[in-house]
């Protein structure tokens, strides 16, 4: 095989990105235009200087109304190739993306448009941009684990095009142990589990989801850091965590990129990932959290490397797909 050009950025699999995060102002005008939804908004300029964010909830509350303009399959179809065109151009081989299905089925937008929206993208990404895809789909924390519950049920004639579930949104005051349940169903489905927890939630809550919902992976996990017995643990079982340097900055867990743990992290032996989590809202895609991170805190080439490969480790991907993707 050739060798990749020296400019030719770094191949690695994305692990933690919420597909409605990386709707870009540009995109959520046309499909605003498209489907007759009224943005409170005058232009792009207007919309992107109110990403200015003091925590998780001030993010989260942006980010749920601007999804009022994702209607139609086609409109997840759009966000789904927008987003895949630009992580191809990051190096991106492989992605493992997460949705919230009921931030669309509140609005009334059916479960079954988003996830083919979302397949059409999906199902031609290997051919038009070499990167191959799974579907995680995130369960809204802050709701009741009925509706959780009732989502799993939704999702039961979809499961050929769902690999796994997530949990995600408003974390503090929401246990991972309330969806017990959900994840133990999921489980008996054959599905993957993943969980946001330490993001702005306590150690705590990173155990439970380790020993309560039986996840594979941490999503952020930073919090994990107060709890040396916790660290010690993860290292130990090998538990990828999944960090989103950039959105740490603008949601305010760290103070700034230099202040990131992420090296330390490395050090003490922690299998750390970096990835993008809402790129339209956190100033960069994948590709521009692994170089944001080298510039801040002195990586080297190996150790880029080493994240790169950790992506591909922590995967949900066979051998033979993983070393393809490589
Ligand atoms: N949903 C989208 N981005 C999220 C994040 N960073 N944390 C929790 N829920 C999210
Ligand atoms: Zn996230």
């Amino acid at each position: 095989m050739a060798l990749p050009a020296p400019s030719a950025p770094l191949p690695k699999a994305e692990l933690h990105l919420h597909i409605e995060g990386t709707l870009e102002p540009e995109l959520a005008f046309s499909l605003a235009a498209r489907n007759g939804v009224p943005l409170p908004y005058a232009d792009t300029g207007e919309l992107r200087r109110a990403y200015d964010f003091a925590d998780l909830q001030s993010f989260l509350d942006l980010y749920y109304d601007l999804m009022a303009v994702l209607r139609t399959a086609e409109d997840f179809t759009d966000l789904a190739e927008a987003y895949l065109e630009r992580a191809a151009r990051q190096g991106v081989r492989h992605a493992e993306i997460f949705f919230d299905p009921q931030a669309h089925t509140a609005r009334g937008v059916p479960f079954g448009a988003v996830v083919e929206g979302l397949g059409r993208a999906l199902d031609r990404a290997e051919e038009r941009h070499g990167i191959s895809t799974r579907l995680i789909m995130c369960f809204l924390r802050d709701l009741p684990a009925e509706s959780a519950l009732a989502t799993l049920e939704e999702a039961k004639p979809h499961l050929d095009r769902i690999t796994g579930i997530g949990l995600d949104s408003a974390e503090v005051g929401h246990p991972p142990a309330k969806f017990a349940e959900v994840y133990a169903a999921a489980a008996e489905l054959g599905l993957r589990r993943v969980a946001h927890a330490g993001e702005e939630g306590p150690p705590e809550y990173v155990r439970e989801a380790l020993d309560v919902l039986g996840v594979e992976r941490i999503d952020h996990g930073l919090r994990a850091l107060e709890d040396p017995e916790l660290v010690e643990r993860l290292v130990r079982e090998r538990v990828p965590l999944t960090l989103c340097p950039l959105s740490n900055v603008r949601l305010r867990t760290v103070g700034t990129l230099a202040d990131h743990p992420l090296r330390r992290m490395m050090d003490a032996g922690l299998l750390v990932t970096v990835n993008s989590d809402d790129p339209a809202y956190f100033g960069g895609y994948v590709g521009d959290n692994y170089h944001a991170v080298a510039g801040a805190l002195g990586l080297d080439a190996g150790q880029l490397r080493e994240l790169a490969r950790n992506s591909f480790l922590a995967a949900f991907l066979d051998h033979d797909e993983e070393r393809r993707a490589r």
